[in-house]
């Protein structure tokens, strides 16, 4: 237990908050363990996080709260395994077709790193990617800290929920903010990251701070001040942290959905051609903590590494063998149409006219998969694995009027009706392909 005093009470610290003042590190301690053992009310947390959200932390209070959440659990060492190689993870705000998790912790892998990646539920219109994870049929996203360690010493990647284990309050935070218009709040994005990767015990970190209309935080410059605070803050606590920011308006990979972005995935790691936007952000995010954590002198080596663990079969293995000391089926990679869930009702979505694809409000695209039951509107809610969209069409694709835009699968003909009008409004198709937005810019701490 701390010193916090007997007389302490969660809901003057949160009035503190409300009206604007700076909070201790003692009541960002307690606020943390109040959240990771169930003695604050979720309303209570839901006003936590709205008065943060409209009046910020310094950064002070977010390093402070950071740390209390990273404190609520375990903090792992790896040392004692006497891993052979660094223990190195990477990690996204969010976004919409963003399955580079699912592709990149199992490369990192198989060029030699260890890979405890601590990672997601969907979260606002977001995926995550644990739900895509959980799509495989025993998977446990939820192991207990010795099959996390075997399967980091085992498979090299072990992509799990933080648990009761790992920062707990985050869990609940997180689950709560999903629901509360909280999320695209900086200090508390930082603190959600970096609580669990601190716990994780890593040596080097990169993190992929999506910008645009589908991230949570949209504008490039909130994200830019986002990577920068989270680099400031880790390297306070001894963490080596890179940060890119790329481009998310428009989506990443060409599905959105947990089963479907699974699936591709699984396509990518068995070598079959990927989107280049995808694959470039999946390398440039790979090189950076590959040299960052001393995996590879720079980063024409790390990417040669790296594109030879997708074609010696050797990452598709590594994920295989995580999936298997998962729990889940040891011939998923051989036969994932044996086990991944297909939705009863697959349809075409339509372009109204002929042009080209001149924006997509992506944002609507992932609140779509959500209204198909592929995201959650309250804490806990279960989802469809089988829903969602794929076949997306890209800004400057050409189409002609009544060729698809995308395909929808939904659990029932009416969901995939709505979803299907939600993703026709989400395309503007005008005359001319517009310039492509930046796909990646590095993110320079502050001198
Ligand atoms: N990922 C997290 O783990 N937390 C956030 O708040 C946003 C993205």
């Amino acid at each position: 237990m701390s010193d916090t005093p007997a007389t302490w009470l969660p809901q003057e610290a949160i009035r503190r908050k409300r009206d604007g003042e700076a909070l201790g590190t003692r009541d960002l301690q307690a606020l943390a363990r109040g959240m990771a053992d169930g003695s604050l009310a979720d309303a209570q947390v839901a006003a936590f996080a709205m008065a943060v959200y409209f009046r910020g932390m310094t950064p002070a209070e977010a390093a402070a709260l950071t740390i209390a959440m990273r404190d609520t659990g375990e903090v792992f060492d790896w040392k004692r395994e006497s891993l052979p190689g660094p223990i190195l993870d990477k990690h996204s705000t969010g976004g919409i077709g963003d399955l580079v998790s699912l592709v990149l912790g199992p490369m990192l892998a198989a060029c030699g790193a260890y890979v405890p990646m601590i990672a997601g539920r969907g979260l606002a219109h977001t995926g995550g990617t644990l739900d895509k994870l959980e799509a495989i049929p025993g998977y446990r996203v939820q192991p207990g800290p010795a099959l996390l360690r075997r399967t980091v010493r085992e498979a090299g990647v072990a992509i799990i929920g933080a648990g009761e284990y790992i920062a707990p309050a985050d869990r609940r935070l997180y689950s709560i903010r999903d629901v509360t218009a909280t999320v695209d709040c900086i200090p508390l994005i930082v603190a959600s990251i970096l609580s669990k990767k601190l716990a994780a015990g890593l040596d080097a970190l990169v993190l992929d701070v999506k910008t645009g209309n589908g991230a949570v935080i949209s504008d490039a410059k909130s994200g830019r001040e986002l990577g920068t605070r989270m680099i400031e803050i880790a390297a306070t606590a001894g963490l080596r942290v890179s940060a890119m920011l790329t481009d998310m308006a428009q989506p990443l990979a060409r599905s959105a959905g947990n089963a479907l972005e699974l699936k591709e995935a699984l396509c990518i790691l068995h070598g079959e051609k990927a989107d280049a936007r995808l694959m470039e952000v999946t390398f440039a995010l790979g090189a950076e903590v590959m040299v960052l954590g001393g995996l590879a002198a720079d980063a024409a080596a790390a990417r040669t590494a790296l594109a030879k663990s997708i074609a010696t079969g050797a990452a598709a293995e590594r994920f295989a063998r995580m999936v298997s000391c998962l729990g889940g089926p040891a011939d998923l990679l051989e036969q994932p149409g044996r086990y991944l869930a297909v939705a009863p009702v697959i349809a075409d979505v339509p372009a109204p006219h002929e042009g080209f694809v001149m924006s997509i409000d992506t944002r609507a695209l992932g609140l779509a998969v959500v209204a198909l039951g592929g995201g959650r509107t309250s804490p806990g809610q279960a989802i469809d694995p089988a829903v969602g969209l794929d076949r997306l069409l890209l800004l400057g694709a050409r189409i002609r009027a009544g060729e698809p835009l995308a395909r929808v699968h939904a659990a029932t003909a009416d969901g995939a009706r709505q979803a299907a009008q939600s993703v026709a409004r989400a395309y503007s198709i005008g005359g001319s392909a517009p310039a492509a937005p930046a796909l990646i810019e590095r993110i320079e701490p502050r001198a």
